[in-house]
């Protein structure tokens, strides 16, 4: 029985981090782990022995190694939508015919990249990048991340319906040089074909003569961007398997290849598998997704914490907050299990962060004496990237530290208002240099600590029903044919378009 085991997890003694660390000469050992060039500590947790094995007995009971060989096989864990989840076909874990599918569907974008740099598609210098949500935060997330800034193309990546995102791209760019990438899985989401509608109308504006003829589609819908009017040597399918936030290591990361180079993305792809063939292969307790997930577990259910905190010591990863977001929340913020049952368990904390060291002037006293608990994460990079004084890099990555051994520590003083409690969670990742590589590894490790949690809460992470009652509502907000939401949401819309 689930329940007897996590009576067990609650029901085991609770030691404080300096006790763990002072009963254990070998925690490092036992905590801290080097994959793909990244490190990963995990010792600053409360994770201990006892914790990790009951989470194996846990897993075990509820079988998350079929589990796992289940989506790394492409069966159908999606069980609410009745298919696959198969983002590491993209990189090379899978069904067979998923993984060819996969492969042949990256040379069409090797190819379709090689044509556009000949310029045979026309002198293109800037890319403008449509999409939202899965289809937006990876490739801005990844372009901010890894470009150097003398790349060829220069990439804006538009998400927002609001028109004060796109309109100042338009003034920027040249509309002859400018090719349209419109992202999106389904190619019927609202914000994205209305931001794609305004390009091609400035284009026209702009005097191109045939503004569909510089556009791009990434989609797993190819017949809508047909219907849309994309000539289908353009259009970049991918698999309905791979779901929207799980999707970068499809077609839709196009525009972060075309920008930074298809051996980047390549590499990206090589980085993630290398993380696929570790949680697929390592046991539990060396096993970095696994214990990640185990340590989330234990601060949700046993110490009731409702949030987790990610900082980015590195400015260039500053968007990854916002990418985690969408993974794990969208994922895992669900109130029934695989079989449509109550969930009696805490779901997806609520993901939020920011970039160090600004956030510590911000934000950190929560952290620090606030009366909730919230485990922290800390995102470094040895290398810098920048090359002024090293007091600028230095300066950064021991703040960061700092900041885990001061939440840990904490400091004890008679004055009530300047106690230190300490004994507050963190685990550091440090990675050797920030490249494609290590990039892609990190990211399918967080992709494969959210499946696990989902399995160690019993939910199903690859469906998003809760967000379609929102567009319902706008629909019916839109449409003018007497139907009304509320009495407070029909004042705001009268005060907003009647005036
Ligand atoms: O509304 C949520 C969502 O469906 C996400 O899951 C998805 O990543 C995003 O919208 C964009 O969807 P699409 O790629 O189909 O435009």
């Amino acid at each position: 029985m689930t329940s007897e085991h996590w009576r067990t997890i609650r029901q085991l003694p609770q030691h404080s981090l300096g006790q763990l660390f002072e009963g254990n000469g070998n925690r490092l050992d036992n905590l801290a782990f080097e994959q793909a060039g990244i490190y990963f500590d995990f010792s600053k947790t409360h994770l201990d022995p006892d914790v990790v094995r009951s989470f194996q007995e846990l897993a075990d009971d509820i079988g998350l190694p079929a589990k796992t060989d289940a989506l790394l096989s492409g069966d159908p864990v999606n069980v609410s939508e009745g298919r696959a989840a198969e983002h590491c076909a993209e990189r090379g874990t899978g069904n067979p015919s998923s993984i060819e599918n996969a492969r042949a569907l990256h040379q069409r974008m090797k190819s379709l990249i090689e044509i556009i740099d000949s310029g045979a598609l026309g002198e293109f210098t800037q890319i403008i990048h449509l999409g939202i949500g899965g289809s937006a935060l990876g490739p801005k997330m990844l372009h901010r991340a890894l470009r150097i800034g003398d790349e060829k193309y220069e990439l804006e990546v538009v998400s927002n319906i609001d028109g004060t995102a796109l309109e100042p791209v338009l003034e920027r760019f040249t509309a002859d040089k400018t090719l349209l990438v419109i992202a999106s899985k389904t190619f019927t989401t609202a914000e994205t074909l209305l931001n794609a509608q305004s390009v091609l109308d400035w284009m026209r504006e702009q005097g191109v003569a045939d503004p569909l003829g510089q556009v791009v589609a990434l989609t797993a819908s190819p017949e809508q961007a047909v219907q849309w009017g994309i000539d289908e040597t353009r259009i970049l399918p991918f698999a309905e398997t791979v779901g929207g936030r799980y999707s970068l290591w499809s077609s839709i990361g196009f525009s972060v290849a075309l920008a930074l180079g298809y051996d980047v993305f390549a590499d990206l792809l090589a980085g993630a598998a290398a993380m696929d063939q570790h949680f697929q292969e390592a046991t539990w307790d060396r096993n970095i997704p696994v214990l990640a997930a185990f340590a989330d577990q234990y601060y949700a259910q046993v110490r009731a914490c409702e949030t987790r905190a990610v900082f980015a010591y590195d400015e260039r990863l500053g968007l990854l907050p916002d990418y985690l977001q969408q993974l794990e929340m969208e994922s895992n913020g669900k109130s029934v299990t695989l079989d449509g049952e109550p969930l009696s368990l805490n779901s997806s904390p609520i993901i939020w962060g920011g970039v160090g060291t600004d956030a510590q002037h911000a934000v950190f006293q929560l952290l620090h004496q606030g009366t909730h608990l919230v485990p922290v994460e800390f995102l470094a990079v040895v290398e810098p990237g920048d090359s002024l004084d090293p007091a600028h890099h230095n300066g950064l990555l021991l703040n960061c530290f700092a900041q885990g051994a001061a939440l840990m520590s904490g400091k004890k003083s008679d004055d009530s208002h300047r106690n230190y409690p300490g004994d507050r969670p963190s685990v550091t990742i440090l990675m050797e240099e920030l490249e494609a590589h290590s990039l892609g590894a990190l990211l399918a490790f967080y992709e494969h600590r959210t499946f696990v949690n989902a399995t160690l809460l019993g939910i199903n992470p690859f469906d998003q029903f809760g967000v379609e009652l929102g567009k319902q509502m706008a629909n019916v907000l839109s449409a003018n044919d007497g139907n009304r939401l509320d009495a407070s949401t029909e004042e705001l819309k009268n005060r907003a378009f009647d005036a």
